[in-house]
């Protein structure tokens, strides 16, 4: 789905009229059709689950927009809030990181998102499945070529999952929280995360494909009591079901925002602060894995790079830069 799409145009009128009326020459004239025309594709959209009103001399009013994902709304969106990049949407897929590999492989143009409702094979991080049901979910993959040196990986990844988290945050104003490396929780219960997968060519990465699987509108209820202790989904947290076109926006546009902040080096300013504010381990009692050997330490942020900052009972530093951390069983305070 791109921005010259007729039915991105029309959209993208209707949203920029607020819920007021938007003249059907208007949109005739920025189509380049007849008003029949817009009419008749207008009868599309409402066949797609829009509801537009249409009063003769005034024009045409968005009242209400799809629960189910529309490719052409998310797109109308991102363009709005000043995000330029296509969307390519799959009701059903095996996983959207390996269909972003394969349109790579096939020479589609970089960078794009593809975005499912529903995956049959979703990956999770550590060769894990990712349980990916239709129930008002996302799976995104975002595939971009950023020319940037493996090392620098790490903290990319970072850098978009706090981004993120600060998208969630704010807008659905839940208590999103990230826990390192890029665990989305709300109440300390999993209802996100986050799958970087890279092509390195030589010292230069050559493609990358972050994949972000969201609990957006699930119903926890129905999970098995052990499921329940540990995850949940941001419409179990807010008590409401939340729009899936508009979150799904908010977030293209968050981590496109966040790519272009990180190649053209305008992140480093806000990085640890950003994940200052929504780190889900600062200052907790954590166990990490050092040269096999299970230890405990308190987190203490994260370094330029990205890594964890763990401060060991002796007093010094570890870093981590792969790997996971659980929660111990006790809450220090720590200077920051
Ligand atoms: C994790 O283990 O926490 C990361 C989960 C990442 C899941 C997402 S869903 C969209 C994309 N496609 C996949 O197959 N995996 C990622």
């Amino acid at each position: 789905m791109t921005q010259d799409d007729p039915n991105v145009t029309i959209l993208r009128a209707l949203l920029e009229g607020e819920g007021s009326f938007v003249s059907g020459s208007r949109i005739a004239r920025e189509l380049g059709i007849s008003r029949v025309g817009v009419w008749s594709r207008l009868e599309k959209l409402r066949e797609g689950g829009f509801t537009v009103e249409a009063v003769r001399n005034r024009g045409y009013r968005l009242v209400e927009e799809p629960e189910s994902f529309s490719p052409e709304l998310v797109t109308a969106r991102t363009e709005l809030a000043g995000a330029d990049i296509p969307i390519h949407f799959f009701p059903e897929i095996d996983s959207t990181n390996s269909e972003g590999e394969r349109q790579l492989a096939a020479g589609r143009a970089v960078p794009f998102v593809v975005a499912s409702c529903r995956q049959t094979a979703g990956r999770g991080r550590m060769g894990r499945r990712w349980h990916s049901p239709d129930e008002g979910n996302l799976y995104l993959s975002f595939v971009f070529r950023p020319q940037l040196a493996p090392s620098a990986m790490q903290a990319f990844t970072v850098w978009s999952g706090a981004s993120i988290c600060e998208c969630l945050a704010t807008n659905l104003d839940l208590p999103v929280r990230v826990k390192w490396p890029n665990d989305l929780l709300v109440d300390g219960r999993k209802v996100g995360g986050i799958l970087t997968e890279a092509r390195i060519d030589a010292d230069r990465t050559r493609d990358l494909i972050l994949g972000l699987g969201l609990n957006l509108n699930c119903r926890c209820a129905r999970w098995p009591p052990e499921i329940r202790k540990i995850a949940t989904s941001l419409r179990d947290a807010a008590g409401r079901t939340l729009s899936l076109n508009r979150v799904a926006a908010q977030l293209v546009t968050s981590v496109n925002r966040a790519y272009h902040e990180f190649v053209e080096d305008r992140y480093r300013d806000r990085f640890e602060s950003l994940w200052h504010r929504y780190d889900a381990l600062s200052g907790k009692l954590i166990e990490y894995t050092e040269k096999q050997t299970l230890r405990i330490g308190i987190a203490n942020g994260i370094d330029p790079g990205g890594g964890l900052r763990v401060l060991r009972s002796d007093g010094s530093t570890a870093i981590l830069v792969s790997g996971e951390v659980s929660l111990g069983s006790g809450t220090y305070a720590t200077s920051h």
